[in-house]
């Protein structure tokens, strides 16, 4: 294990630079220093050979993977109730697990495996909603803080159309929640960073919407939310909200949709109208595409290929519990195939993606979100991971993108060498 962020890999070298782009580098080198990418070479220039190296001859090397959208409390009820729809669903499932967290005790039993296994897996990079209670948000941004992961974690906002045992007594006090909240995680976390997490429109009212969009410019804070998603989801909205012109603008109304001050991902889009994808670009706020759970919910199918088209900054999201499994990898495969789907049965005016443009997505699209994260490029925070891919691709038999695309759809955490994140080696 290196102690040290400066260090040079060798092995078989791959990464997006756009999305049509993947530079290979076959027995390449990979340097990094000071816990930033120095550069991708063929060659080891002069001034690095003195670092250590760490010699991974015939493995991958790839950008760690970044989930944009994923539910910590919801990983102990993963795969289940996968027969309902978004609504019945959160009412059913998702609403009675997450009011379990006001327990401390239960999150200090449960946020260890979601840790644990992400860890594990092939993501560096999470923005990640916890629930509304304070303790066991904290308790699980310390246990991300620990893992040298890097994260935006979010309390969860909601003071409505939610049952007594877990919503917040009213907007007031869920917006003095989420300020005692900040105060207590301030100066103590490197890794870890709050993002503001209005659930979704129908758990929050108007007043707390206000109170977060002043909370957001007093701190300079991101937001995540989630954003039509599901058919009834979205004429609820219009009832609940009747002077928003679509569902992106009861965000904008507020000040939490984006813009200069306001980076901001929403989960989904898979039913966005034109004004709200233009809207989307106006403001460079960030879609989460969640193929798995879009297919588990049965919400339907996001336009990805139009969002790529359209120059709309775009990554993946697992989105667990909706979806089954936290690896980015798998949540790759799964969009490439949703995405064919959409193409024979919905639209084929919209191209399915190729491996390359999935690879891209769940690395330099959603790294983009967290700055300069998601490729080889000088400069960019060295998240990589080291993949043994002689398991399913025997040595020598493949070229690297084609490795790679087996990579997206075979590989497990068992083939999983090594990983770093912001320099730090996490194995
Ligand atoms: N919309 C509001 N809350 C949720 C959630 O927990 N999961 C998903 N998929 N959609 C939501
Ligand atoms: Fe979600």
């Amino acid at each position: 294990m290196f102690d040290t962020q400066s260090f040079v890999l060798k092995g078989d070298i791959c990464f997006s630079t756009d999305p049509q782009t993947l530079k290979t580098i076959p027995d390449g080198y990979l340097v990094c220093l000071d816990g930033r990418c120095a550069g991708a070479f063929s060659q080891l220039p002069g001034q690095y050979q003195n670092l250590p190296l760490l010699d991974c001859a015939g493995k991958l090397i790839v950008p760690g993977l970044v989930d944009l959208h994923v539910h910590a409390p919801q990983y102990s009820y993963r795969a289940l109730g996968m027969d309902l729809e978004l609504l019945e669903w959160l009412e059913t499932h998702t609403f009675p697990e997450e009011s379990k967290y006001r327990d401390v005790a239960y999150a200090r039993k449960m946020y260890p495996r979601f840790v644990e296994d992400l860890v594990k897996g092939p993501n560096t990079r999470a923005c990640i909603f916890a629930t509304v209670h304070n303790d066991a948000t904290l308790h699980l941004m310390d246990l991300l803080e620990d893992s040298g992961l890097c994260t935006m974690v979010g309390k969860v906002n909601m003071d409505r159309n939610s049952p007594d045992s877990l919503r917040e007594a009213d907007a007031q006090a869920s917006l003095d929640a989420t300020r005692d909240w900040l105060g207590r995680l301030a100066g103590r976390y490197q890794r870890t960073k709050p993002i503001l997490t209005p659930r979704f429109v129908p758990s929050c009212t108007d007043e707390l919407m206000q109170g977060l969009g002043q909370i957001q410019k007093e701190y300079h804070l991101p937001v995540q939310s989630h954003l039509s998603e599901n058919p009834s989801e979205i004429a609820w909205v219009q009832e609940l909200c009747p002077q928003s012109r679509f569902y992106g603008d009861a965000y904008r109304m507020f000040g939490l949709f984006g813009g200069a001050d306001c980076p901001t991902i929403m989960a989904h889009c898979v039913y966005s109208s034109d004004e709200e994808v233009e809207l989307m670009k106006q403001q460079g706020v960030f879609i989460a595409h969640c193929p798995a759970s879009n297919t588990n919910l049965a919400s339907g199918i996001a336009p990805v290929r139009r969002y790529l088209t359209e120059g709309i900054p775009t990554g993946l999201g697992s989105d667990v519990a909706g979806g089954t499994h936290t690896s980015i990898f798998r949540t790759m495969a799964d969009a490439i195939q949703v995405s064919k789907l959409r193409w024979r049965l919905q639209d084929n005016s919209l191209a399915p993606l190729t491996a390359a443009e999935a690879f891209y997505l769940g690395t330099l699209g959603g790294g983009a979100f967290f700055g300069k994260v998601g490729t080889f490029l000088t400069e960019y925070d060295f998240d990589a991971l080291v993949i043994d891919d002689s398991r399913y691709t025997p040595q020598g038999s493949r070229s690297i993108p084609e490795r790679l695309e087996r990579t997206l759809y075979l590989s497990d955490d068992r083939d999983l060498k090594h990983k770093f994140a912001a320099g730090r080696q996490l194995f």
